[in-house]
């Protein structure tokens, strides 16, 4: 096909029509003033010139095609994208294609920022290749480091170290030794055994497409040279083990249903002895359909839907493997992880994680180190910040089949959600199941909850009260099991400053501590659900994650949220303890309403006015609400 044929056909046609060539997908990331945009302009240019007009237009198209699906390649490169588009955000990756007679290209252009490491994760997570690009003047900085170090940990095994700006260090030949000798120092103590070091001019254009007049001491390849002949050795090529993440479940036919999704890795024959995971399930492979009938077999990057022999049952979200090569199933794992949000990741949390096409209640039991990345020490930390790197212990709600990352990027990579905004909050990648998730079981017992409850008479539930410090918690919780007493109930009360002096003497007033005090305390609340008593909490309790945590720990109608609700300034004017004094004085840090947030309950069950009436009043309109729901 030639550029005319281009200029007036689109880009499904070109590509397909040049399935032979190969495609590489790259990535290029430096610091702000690096030169990116000027380097992938000049090879835009020199390499196709000719379609300059057009790639505007290409990109646009190719992004309606991503839609559809039916194209390979730009399957693999829209999944990126849709995954974080049904995120509801953007991430600011522009991806550009060109090509030459040798082949094809797809470059993902990443802001340098460093809030912006996020967006070289997802244009990192499907590329073969990296270009780091150095700033002659500067060498190698805290970015380039990050940068190198996040590709590694892609799994991104070729690198291109792109020294710029040459002209402006008068082509020394010294300057890009020394820079050269540094990042290698760097590279080797992470992983990075090989990188090929290209002395450019973005700019003038030296060593881009032509090897540079004004540098004969570089006597190696030019940087589109490279690019072109470079062997690409893809982690998830077809000769791994069958993947296919289950994006839906359709009856494409009366009788049967099918499993639509993409193989991710290895390939699939009708007649295949499959399982299904997690739940173990193994059935035959009957027919392999696709938009265009049936195959008799379908390889890694293939859309399909396969159909089994028995109707076993498969839902979005779980994977097929071969009975003979399957995923590991686990529901806790060593994994690292990349955090991207401004608001820091807190052990204990809850968030969504998904992997593939499955989506999981998580939390980070434990942060084992976080990897400074200029020394790449591991230091101890509580929380993680925007750009941070650590190795962490992940729980989930449930166990789901996976693989290590650097054994199947697809099966082995996660993003962190925010349950509440629906955010990207980070990049997981799973090293190993934790053997502890293997060994511990849940113990059946025969008094169970509904015995225990059913012996005291009694409803099992926890009435949750929150609100600031001041608000009239402790005592309106005070006299509710008061009365519940009186009533012949069996109640148990947990407040603040009580468990703050026991189960939680241990945790201060940092928000990291907080999480973990309200997880330790539905915790236990949970247990005494379980034991059937109705439970009372008094805590401030300031984060909707965690009291929404709390409530789904529960079976439904057995969270009660008491939202004890007065204006910051009549609390601080109550001041029993002297605490707003104190906070406002600047001698008591992080305090609930003057420098540590409060979020109040979007649809609590009750809200309660203790600026209103008095405290009776309040607690016989407490009772009166509780028991409109079924409760006391
Ligand atoms: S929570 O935020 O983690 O839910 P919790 O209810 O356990 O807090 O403890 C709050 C009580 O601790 C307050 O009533 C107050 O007496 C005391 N306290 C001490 N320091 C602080 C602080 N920085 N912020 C809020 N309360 C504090």
């Amino acid at each position: 096909m030639s550029n005319q044929d281009l200029a007036t056909g689109d880009i499904v046609e070109y590509l397909r029509a040049h399935r032979h060539m190969s495609l590489l997908r790259f990535i290029t990331c430096g610091s702000v003033d690096d030169g990116k945009s000027t380097l992938i302009g000049r090879l835009l240019y020199e390499a196709k010139s000719l379609f300059e007009d057009q790639l505007a237009a290409l990109e646009a198209d190719s992004r309606k095609v991503g839609t559809q699906g039916d194209d390979l390649d730009f399957a693999l490169l829209v999944d990126g994208l849709s995954a974080e588009r049904e995120q509801g955000i953007t991430i600011d990756v522009a991806y550009r294609f060109f090509a030459t007679e040798k082949r094809k290209f797809i470059v993902a252009d990443t802001p340098g920022h460093e809030q912006y490491t996020r967006n070289m994760v997802t244009g990192a997570s499907n590329a073969d290749l990296a270009v780091i690009l150095i700033d002659a003047r500067q060498g190698v900085l805290t970015q380039t480091r990050r940068h190198s170090f996040l590709v590694s940990l892609l799994g991104i095994r070729q690198l291109v170290v792109a020294v710029n700006k040459m002209d402006l260090v008068e082509f020394s030949q010294a300057r890009f030794d020394a820079i050269v000798a540094d990042y290698r120092a760097f590279a080797e103590r992470i992983g990075i055994a090989e990188f090929t070091a290209i002395p450019v001019s973005a700019l003038r254009g030296d060593n881009v497409t032509m090897r540079s007049a004004a540098m004969p001491w570089y006597t190696g390849a030019s940087l589109l040279e490279h690019l072109e002949a470079v062997e690409v050795s893809r982690l998830d090529a077809g000769d791994s083990a069958l993947r296919i993440p289950v994006q839906w479940v359709n009856r494409p036919n009366q009788d049967f249903r099918g499993f639509a999704g993409t193989v991710v890795s290895g390939e699939v024959t009708v007649g295949d002895r499959l399982r299904v995971q997690p739940s173990g399930r193994e059935s035959t492979v009957r027919r392999i359909m696709t938009h265009d009938g049936d195959l008799p077999r379908a390889v890694a990057g293939q859309a399909i839907t396969v159909v089994l022999e028995d109707e076993v049952d498969v839902s979005r979200g779980d994977v097929l493997s071969r009975a003979d090569a399957p995923a590991e199933v686990a529901d806790q794992f060593e994994t690292t992880i990349v955090w991207m949000h401004d608001e820091p990741l807190l052990p204990g949390r809850p968030y969504l994680l998904k992997l593939g096409a499955k989506t999981v209640s998580a939390s980070i039991t434990d942060i084992k180190y976080k990897i400074q990345i200029n020394t790449l020490e591991h230091l101890a930390a509580k929380s993680l910040a925007l750009n941070e790197i650590a190795v962490c212990n992940v729980s989930l709600d449930r166990p789901i089949a996976f693989d290590p990352y650097h054994v199947n990027r697809d099966t082995g990579g996660f993003i962190l959600i925010d349950r509440i905004e629906n955010h990207t909050l980070g990049a997981g990648l799973i090293h190993f199941a934790l053997r502890r998730a293997h060994n511990i079981h849940v113990q059946p017992v025969d008094v169970n909850k509904e015995a225990r409850a059913l012996q005291k008479a009694q409803r099992p539930c926890v009435i949750w009260f929150t609100g600031l410090s001041g608000a009239g918690k402790s005592t309106l919780a005070n006299g509710l099991e008061r009365h519940l007493h009186a009533a012949g109930r069996h109640t148990y009360l947990l407040d603040g400053d009580n468990v703050r002096h026991g189960l939680n003497r241990d945790l201060g007033f940092t928000e990291a501590d907080r999480v973990e005090n309200i997880r330790r305390v539905a915790e236990v609340a949970k247990l005494m659900v379980d034991a059937g008593l109705i439970v009372i909490t008094a805590f401030i309790s300031p984060f909707r994650a965690e009291r929404h945590l709390a409530r789904e720990m529960l079976a439904e109608g057995e969270f009660i949220e008491v939202f004890v609700d007065v204006p910051l300034a009549v609390a601080e004017a109550r001041d029993p303890k002297g605490l707003y004094r104190k906070a406002r004085r600047g001698e008591l840090a992080n305090f609930t309403g003057i420098d540590s947030p409060y979020e109040p309950p979007e649809a609590p069950e009750v809200i309660v006015r203790t600026d209103a009436g008095s405290a009776e009043e309040n607690l016989a309109s407490l009772v009166e609400r509780l028991r409109a729901l079924g409760i006391g």
